[in-house]
């Protein structure tokens, strides 16, 4: 693995966070460290199946060309926002549109998740993949996101939007496999076949990824966060050996943004099953730590020494619970969050489609009055 790029740059000056507009909102100063009033709730996947505003818009829609459709991407990122009165926008995009910018044959299947014209298996299907080359942040292929990006930061006021990207190695679990897997088998065989290829391939989704991201953030995200779905079917090792680096320099793409005041892009780094190398995932490169539902809070705390802004975990099983259970879990998790400098309420993964969205607003009801306690 090359050097992760070393890449300082301002914020544009007109950036949310260099005007202030949203450098005081609870979810950046939690993220930053520093106990907000009110604790901060954002979900991952709020902009989707679980709203009929969402299922609507999508009639006869593809998914990825909805992502790339400016008013349509930002209308979807701001209806949870108006709905549930969320701390936090995330844009809505998806994981697979850099390689969909690359030229890669990928469409979303609904049910199963991204499906591959063909599956990248070999050193020779790798070195033609690095060899096309990887897009910038700045490149025009961009554009339909930066625009998305700006139209909704320019609704959104004070509320932050954060940006995202898919980690390397959940990216390349997909290409490898070609389509969805349940463990990963023909990612983590090429990773010890061939080390050499793995990490061209790794160096390649980490620049591919590193530019979505940063494209964001620079178009007016107060944040980012690195999703590592599948990095939960790693050992430790392997993580550290063969995939930590890649993630570090997808991050770096991010990392060197920073606003006239000095401080940078609060990032987040997430990942499913993860719990075995919290700090390695805290060390590539991240401000603060997503933690899934497998592991309480206040354990994943400990484990980053108490010094690290944890975001999570009410397990999204509960959200079809009668209400007082998934209420007693909530205060638990606000409870055991209290281990961390800071939290940011989330679920331990995303919402199921088939959630009942008034208990989503519920839930930040309780989150933010409880939190204020
Ligand atoms: O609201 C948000 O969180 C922002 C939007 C968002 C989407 N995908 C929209 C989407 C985000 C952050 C993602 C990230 C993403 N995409 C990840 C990482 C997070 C995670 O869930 O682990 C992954 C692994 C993907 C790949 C992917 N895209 C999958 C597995 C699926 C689901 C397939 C299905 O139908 O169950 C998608 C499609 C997708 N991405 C949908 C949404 C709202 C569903 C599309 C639909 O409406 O049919």
């Amino acid at each position: 693995m090359t050097e992760a790029p070393a890449d300082p740059r301002s914020l544009p000056a007109d950036h949310p966070l260099a005007t202030g507009t949203t450098a005081s909102a609870p979810l950046v100063q939690a993220y930053r460290g520093v106990p907000p009033a009110i604790t901060p709730v954002w979900f991952m996947r709020q902009a989707g199946r679980s709203l009929p505003e969402y299922r609507e818009l999508r009639t006869g829609l593809g998914m990825l060309e909805v992502c790339l459709d400016p008013a349509l991407a930002s209308e979807i990122t701001l209806q949870p926002v108006r709905r549930h009165g969320v701390d936090a926008a995330i844009f809505f995009s998806d994981i697979v549109i850099p390689l969909r910018l690359s030229g890669i044959g990928v469409e979303i299947q609904a049910g199963t998740g991204p499906v591959f014209d063909r599956a990248v298996r070999t050193a020779a299907d790798v070195d033609a993949l690095v060899a096309a080359g990887v897009p910038h942040a700045e490149d025009s292929g961009f554009d339909p996101i930066r625009e998305g990006v700006r139209r909704t930061v320019a609704e959104l006021g004070a509320t932050p939007l954060i940006g995202f990207a898919g980690a390397p190695f959940t990216l390349a679990a997909y290409l490898v496999e070609g389509r969805p897997s349940r463990d990963h088998l023909a990612a983590r065989r090429l990773m010890h076949a061939d080390p050499e290829a793995w990490a061209r391939l790794m160096a390649w989704c980490a620049d591919v990824t590193g530019a979505f991201l940063r494209a964001q953030l620079l178009a007016g995200a107060s944040a980012g966060q690195l999703f590592d779905s599948w990095a939960g079917s790693l050992s430790r090792a392997d993580y550290i050996r063969h995939v930590a680096p890649a993630s570090a320099r997808a991050l770096s793409w991010a990392r060197g943004l920073t606003a006239p005041d000095g401080s940078r892009v609060p990032l987040v780094h997430f990942g499913l099953g993860t719990g075995a190398f919290l700090p390695e995932m805290r060390d590539a490169g991240a401000d603060v730590i997503g933690v899934d539902y497998r592991i309480p809070l206040d354990e994943a705390s400990r484990r980053l020494h108490d010094a690290v802004p944890l975001q999570g975990n009410i397990d999204p099983a509960l959200l079809g619970a009668p209400w007082p259970v998934l209420a007693e879990h909530a205060r638990d998790v606000l409870r055991r969050g209290r281990s961390a400098p800071a939290h940011v309420v989330n679920l331990g993964h995303g919402v199921p489609p088939d959630t009942d969205p008034d208990v989503l607003t519920r839930l930040v009801g309780l989150v933010h009055e409880a939190g204020a306690e």
